[in-house]
């Protein structure tokens, strides 16, 4: 049976570090017989709604619906915007229409990359980003009043924040716990001292922390986090958060683990998931043959992860596993470093390193 991936390379550097992806898992399914992916593409994002007036056409909605798993680049462009000024920007729709909760974003500092900060700590966590309510749930709502005002809601539900903190409990229980104390904790992250709806994010998270007795919980402000991340990331082990503010710390995480185009994500539900870098369409260096698509790589390693988990495939997990043991060796070595990195390597020379890699672990 072959899996099902809809691929979405949407736009900017989306189709250049989505096609190292696609070779990779070539590589993997060469590497692990019986691995079998069906990967077919499908439009989506700015270019998109420029060419045919829609950012998710019926054809690629129905896609995301029906297969395996989704896997996406990047999608929005500058200067391609809705009416109403917000830019194009697909994954949100799918996100919401998915149900994909649970934004899982792996703070992961990798050997060989350039630090980032002072004492290079161990750096080894991850963000859970709530994808479908809080700030985000105003999203093509809100209120504008003439050219005068506009204001947007903060939405946080009892249902989903349990089920986001559930998440990030039980990612706790099956990680080996923070690097620098060896502790299962899962922090909050919140406003509670200023905003009603954050002290109901962090009253319902304590209700949920009582069920989970061998995981430390643990409250952080989301300003003394962005202290904590820098001057202490090794405490860390899995963070949960309101969706906006798991959006703008996962950048922050990822600038001290090498950059976006270290960060990979899952954006996962009961039902559906969808993996995609963290990062953007970056049109200024889009078709030079410059991205790093490690991001992309690692995205479609957890991909083969949860699809593992999912359908009892140890097979897919290994085939993850092997995929980012490859990221490691070579971002291990910096002739196969980026320009984000400091280094000269192209998007194609990245990926065929990987890519190779990967085949010999089939040949061991
Ligand atoms: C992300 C991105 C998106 C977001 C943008 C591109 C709409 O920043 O996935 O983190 O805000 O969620
Ligand atoms: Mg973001």
């Amino acid at each position: 049976m072959a899996y099902r991936i809809a691929v979405l390379p949407g736009d900017g550097i989306g189709p250049d570090v989505m096609a190292e992806a696609l070779k990779v898992l070539g590589a993997v399914q060469a590497a692990f017989p019986g691995l079998a992916l069906q990967c077919q593409e499908y439009k989506a994002g700015a270019r998109c709604y420029r060419e045919t007036g829609t950012d998710l056409p019926p054809e690629t909605m129905a896609a995301c619906r029906t297969a395996d798993a989704v896997l996406f680049g990047s999608a929005g462009l500058p200067d391609v915007r809705f009416e109403d000024g917000t830019e194009i920007a697909p994954q949100l729709t799918l996100r919401t229409t998915l149900d994909l909760y649970a934004g899982v974003r792996p703070i992961k500092r990798y050997s060989g990359v350039p630090p980032a900060l002072a004492g290079d700590p161990p750096i080894d966590y991850v963000i859970l980003r709530e994808n479908t309510e809080g700030l985000y749930a105003s999203r093509g709502g809100g209120i504008q009043v003439g050219n005068q005002v506009a204001t947007d809601g903060m939405v946080i539900t009892r249902a989903g924040t349990e089920r986001i903190v559930r998440y990030a409990f039980r990612l706790a229980q099956k990680r080996r716990g923070a690097p620098g104390d060896g502790a299962r904790r899962v922090t909050c992250v919140d406003k509670a001292n200023v905003l009603k709806s954050m002290a109901f994010f962090r009253r319902v998270f304590d209700d949920v922390a009582r069920e989970f007795h061998d995981v430390a919980a643990d409250h952080v402000y989301v300003d003394a986090m962005t202290v904590r991340m820098v001057q202490r990331p090794q405490r860390l082990d899995v963070v949960v958060a309101e969706n906006m503010f798991g959006d703008i710390l996962s950048d922050l995480g990822a600038a001290t683990v090498g950059g976006m185009g270290l960060a990979p994500s899952a954006d996962v539900g009961d039902a559906h998931g969808l993996f995609q870098p963290s990062h953007g369409t970056a049109p200024d260096i889009a078709g030079k043959g410059i991205a790093n698509p490690i991001a992309q790589i690692l995205s479609a390693a957890m991909m083969l992860d949860w699809l593992g988990e999912r359908h009892g495939d140890d097979r897919a997990r290994a085939a993850g596993r092997a995929i980012e043991a490859a990221v490691a060796k070579a971002l291990a070595d910096p002739t196969c470093h980026t320009a984000d990195l400091g280094g000269r390597a192209s998007t194609v020379a990245v990926g065929d390193a990987i890519a190779a890699t990967v085949r010999e672990t089939g040949r061991e």
